[in-house]
């Protein structure tokens, strides 16, 4: 057992001014238990319907019966929900404070603003065929138009599919392919930490590979001016064709559950998954969690570092927020440009009141010592929020010592790409803090620990983390096969949504979410599936077989430990380690870099040639041990040999 956490009381003065308070937790919560149909009925009423829902709950677990339905006979525009009825409360009020990679770069984008330029695109989404039910990629750098995109399509009732900025060529073409989006937005060049990523290149480049010529148009937006290849017919300048446009465009009316985005992440086997959200419920729990887990104030500035890329940006820099009229600070660069003190440097020049962003980005500034935040005040802070992986006490402390001066209560929230928003998390007025724990379910909210046979278990225990019904914000679907979505999520366990993840309830209902129990890595807070990197090394013709696992990383939080075969007659080089680490990032992009190579003249494998995995986590990690029970195995000598070649990080 580890030694008792710091705990961190509820400070009176936050509990007086919050939304919630515990009292009002426990009674809320238990009625959202009770009653969800009438729990929920009650939050629709935060969202404009043009037609009102007259039933919230229709959801159903059984695994021959996946079916999950929100407010299904609602009709809503989340665009018009985020804009349109902000204008005449709060049209000249910021909606967006955009921060370039550039320190002396920003501007304010007021809702007006911003209702204005997403209707002009929208028109010129329309010229160029987009229509309700399309698909459109979004590939873009973080600037206001990529919110302007996503809100553009959700006008139109197009769905977004938005591919982070950081995935090849490839990987965005898979995503394309897989969605046949006809229209992709992008930008000639991003720029993150002073360097230019050349987007627009890569969408050429995504464009030339089989099956991907779906794609009829690319909008670009010119935001270094950098050279660039340009294919007339297909290419259209985003000013050209988006400035001229009239300000004016009618908000489709959708039916709650229409889709309104599809988002891809990173499973256990098998390509990435689209995840497809919807319209009426995603939005309702966007802006619920969003106001209550931060605890949001009107003219509050909330700071959210994640990249639209990935499904905090969808539900907490762009929906959540914008739902609740908020003012979201969008940053395009990174925390280490051009110092490392720049993040602090942000709250002071913008007054952040709340921080919402990585244990890895916490990890590698507590890396350079407590001066790194020297350059900051940073004493507009209210609150802090973590999110994407597992936040080490210490790192916990130190974000809340050094970056929180002290002052700000931490919200440590676990949620995933699938569940669409906040799933466990303090809430600031009314929770208890232990460092390390994303201590209790939101409201309305199940979790429940079983073990591998699916008995739940009771009390202080470690289990499977499972969610027992649903919620509005949960996807719906993979794109173009349930079939998939009901195996991954809904058939290891009888009646209930396996998350992937391993958890303890401490003896006050606690959780503390352990990490994945799947071959899915948490690389950095990015999710990455094994399966997708050994895949793209065996398609390197030097390499017969490779396993790939995770290792503990001072600030990754994991790293990627890699055991290659080689091919019959091919020699073990440094050069071709790195060959592969080239191999791999050009595949799958920069985020998936190997950390280690190890050469293994043979992988432990059973008798029925399963790679023995948990042996090779042990090996990586150096815990060689406890490697447990080797017998199995078709031929335990290569267990020795790994050991003994064991490559060093
Ligand atoms: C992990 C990110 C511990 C977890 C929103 C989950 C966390 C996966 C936390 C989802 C947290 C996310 N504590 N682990 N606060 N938040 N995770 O889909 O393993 O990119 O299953 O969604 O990240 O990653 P995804």
């Amino acid at each position: 057992m580890t030694e008792q956490p710091h705990v961190h009381p509820v400070r009176d003065d936050i509990a007086a001014n919050a939304w919630v308070d515990n009292a009002k937790y426990l009674a809320m919560y238990q009625q959202s238990v009770d009653d969800p149909e009438g729990f929920w009925a009650e939050q629709a009423k935060r969202l404009d319907w043009i037609k009102a829902p007259t039933r919230a709950k229709n959801t159903s677990f059984a695994r021959d019966n996946v079916d999950i339905r929100w407010y299904e006979d609602g009709t809503l525009n989340v665009s018009a929900n985020c804009l349109d009825r902000h204008l005449e409360t709060r049209g000249d009020k910021p909606a967006i404070i955009w921060e370039g990679d550039d320190p002396n770069e920003s501007k304010t984008l007021t809702y007006r603003e911003l209702h204005a330029r997403t209707c002009q695109l929208a028109n010129a989404m329309k010229e160029l065929g987009v229509k309700k039910g399309d698909v459109v990629t979004l590939y873009m750098p973080m600037i206001p138009e990529a919110a302007m995109a996503m809100l553009a399509c959700a006008r139109l009732g197009a769905i977004h599919s938005v591919v982070f900025g950081g995935f090849s060529p490839d990987a965005l073409a898979q995503r394309v392919i897989d969605a046949e989006s006809k229209l992709i937005i992008t930008a000639d060049e991003s720029v993150r930490g002073g360097k230019q990523v050349p987007l627009k290149d890569n969408v050429d480049a995504a464009l030339t590979r089989k099956g991907a010529e779906v794609a009829e148009s690319v909008l670009v937006v010119k935001r270094t001016g950098g050279d660039i290849d340009w294919h007339e017919g297909r290419d259209v300048w985003f000013h050209e064709r988006v400035d001229g446009q009239s300000t004016d465009c009618p908000a489709e009316e959708m039916n709650a559950e229409d889709p309104l985005f599809i988002l891809y992440t990173s499973g256990s086997t098998g390509t990435p998954k689209g995840l497809k959200h919807t319209t009426g419920g995603y939005l309702t729990y966007a802006a619920m969690t969003h106001q209550y887990v931060f605890d949001y104030h009107d003219g509050e500035v909330y700071w959210c570092t994640a990249d639209v890329g990935w499904v905090t940006g969808h539900s907490y820099i762009v929906y959540g927020p914008l739902a609740n009229g908020a003012i979201t600070l969008m940053f395009e660069g990174v925390p280490s440009y051009p110092t490392h003190g720049r993040m602090g440097e942000i709250v002071d020049k913008h007054n952040v009141s709340i921080l919402y962003t990585a244990p890895t980005a916490v990890r590698a500034l507590m890396a350079h010592g407590d001066d790194v935040m020297a350059s900051s005040k940073r004493d507009s802070l209210r609150l802090l929020g973590s999110v994407g992986e597992p936040i080490n006490p210490e790192a916990w402390e130190w974000f809340y010592r050094v970056i929180g001066n002290s002052q700000c209560p931490i919200v440590d929230t676990w949620w995933q790409t699938e569940t669409g928003g906040i799933m466990i998390s303090p809430l600031p007025g009314a929770t208890e803090l232990k460092p390390g724990s994303a201590t209790r379910p939101f409201f309305g909210v199940r979790p429940a620990l079983v073990d591998n046979e699916g008995h739940l278990l009771e009390g202080a225990t470690d289990g499977n983390l499972v969610i027992l019904d649903s919620w509005p914000g949960q996807a719906r679907s993979i794109w173009g096969n349930h079939e998939r979505f009901v195996q991954t999520y809904f058939s290891t366990y009888d009646n209930m949504y396996f998350t992937g993840d391993g958890c303890r309830r401490d003896e006050d209902g606690y959780y503390w979410i352990t990490g994945r129990v799947d071959d899915v890595l948490n690389v950095s807070g990015h999710r990455m599936g094994t399966a997708e990197i050994e895949s793209s090394l065996v398609a390197h013709d030097a390499v017969a077989e490779a396993a790939v696992v995770g290792f503990p990383h001072d600030i990754k939080g994991q790293g990627i430990y890699i055991y290659v075969t080689l091919n019959d007659g091919i020699d073990p080089s440094d050069e071709l380690k790195k060959e592969l680490t080239q191999w791999v990032r050009k595949d799958i992009g920069p985020i998936a870099s190997p950390d280690v190579i190890q050469w293994a003249p043979g992988l432990p494998k059973t008798r029925s040639g399963k790679i023995m995995r948990r042996i090779l986590r042990k090996i990586a990690a150096n815990e060689t041990d406890g490697l447990g029970d080797t017998s199995t195995l078709a031929d335990p000598s290569v267990v020795d040999e790994l050991i003994a070649n064991r490559a060093t990080h």
